[in-house]
């Protein structure tokens, strides 16, 4: 059975794009094979960070796995940070990628741009190779990313054939999968830009409520020649809409063009907004019962016992190849 796997990073709001994108993504794949998926939590250190605001946000994005559907018993839902395999494969496999290639990483690049010189943390430089040892550990076939994570994928495979070569079999190569085009969802305000965690404007967080919703729906930028049309050029806003739209009401985009053709656009926004509401009201329900019962905690734990059967065995094998002393 082909193994999944795929991992978040806890240092934000989780949107409506992540919903659409991830969570729905996941659920629908988890009958296809076996499935490992975690919450990021070194990799959210790798810039600064309030110790409270990890904590919430680990937490939470546990409920909102378990409150989209995924099932803990067929599903292996842990903590990066619970399983140590990660950690200790990464100090090894850090002398096989190089400080060329690292430097040359977009996600690097973009925010060593941002940040002081004199502060930029080793733990952003190594994120590749801490992410390839995420990927590594578990034998994975696929990993279903976004298009900004498809460099690290490569990069992981890169140095999984390295290490082969020099060492014998020993690393399967995974393969990236990048959504589906028309999963990507844009932000409300600037739909030439995605909507992401990070950015508050124009986005619908997970855990807003229902008038929020409404109103940042209503309220979003589309364009004046008042058709509803799927042009991601020229009508950006709209086609955004009908994305999401189509995405939570199971249809195609064309299936939402006829649905809403000759409909003005605050009749259009209007229901766009009501399939938001339906989808996310009875989520967020799922998620305070999740969260207040403590049902994540079980997930978790028995998660990273069988994260860890896998894990270590794949770090064993590691450290007999390279000529470590296993006892
Ligand atoms: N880098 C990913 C992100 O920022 C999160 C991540 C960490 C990940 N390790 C991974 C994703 C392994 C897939 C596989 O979104």
């Amino acid at each position: 059975m082909a193994r999944i796997l795929t991992g978040v990073k806890p240092t934000g709001t989780l949107t409506l794009g992540n919903y659409i994108g991830v969570l729905k993504n996941l659920k629908s794949l988890q009958n296809e094979g076996e499935m490992f998926i975690f919450i990021a939590d070194l990799h959210a250190l790798t810039l600064p960070i309030e110790p409270s605001i990890l904590t919430k946000n680990s937490i939470d994005i546990a409920c909102f796995y378990l409150a989209a559907g995924l099932d803990p018993k067929k599903n292996t839902i842990f903590l990066q940070s619970s399983v140590s395999e990660h950690a200790e494969l990464a100090i090894i496999l850090q002398n096989y990628l190089y400080m060329g290639e690292l430097s040359r990483m977009t996600q690097y690049k973009d925010q060593s741009i941002k940040l002081n010189q004199n502060a930029i943390g080793l733990g952003i430089f190594a994120y590749p190779v801490l992410m390839a040892s995420d990927i590594l550990l578990y034998d994975v076939d696929t990993i279903p990313v976004g298009e900004d994570q498809v460099q690290h994928v490569e990069l992981t495979r890169d140095l999984a054939n390295r290490f082969n070569k020099r060492y014998g079999d020993t690393f399967t190569l995974p393969q990236p999968l990048v959504n589906k085009v028309g999963k990507r969802i844009m932000s409300l305000s600037d739909p030439t830009k995605k909507m992401s965690k990070s950015d508050s404007k124009g986005d619908i967080y997970l855990l807003d409520d229902e008038k929020t919703i409404r109103k940042k729906i209503m309220s979003a930028v589309t364009d004046l020649d008042n058709t509803i049309k799927y042009d991601v050029n020229k009508k950006p806003g709209i086609s955004n809409l009908l994305t999401i739209y189509a995405a939570l009401s199971d249809c195609s985009i064309e299936e939402a063009e006829k649905h809403f053709s000759g409909c003005g656009y605050g009749d259009f926004k209007k229901e766009v907004a009501e399939v938001v509401v339906k989808e996310l009201v009875p989520f967020q329900e799922r998620y305070q019962e999740i969260l207040s019962s403590g049902a994540y905690k079980e997930a978790l734990e028995e998660g990273a016992k069988k994260a860890k059967a896998v894990a270590s065995k794949t770090l064993l094998r590691v450290k007999e190849k390279i000529g470590l002393v296993t006892l």
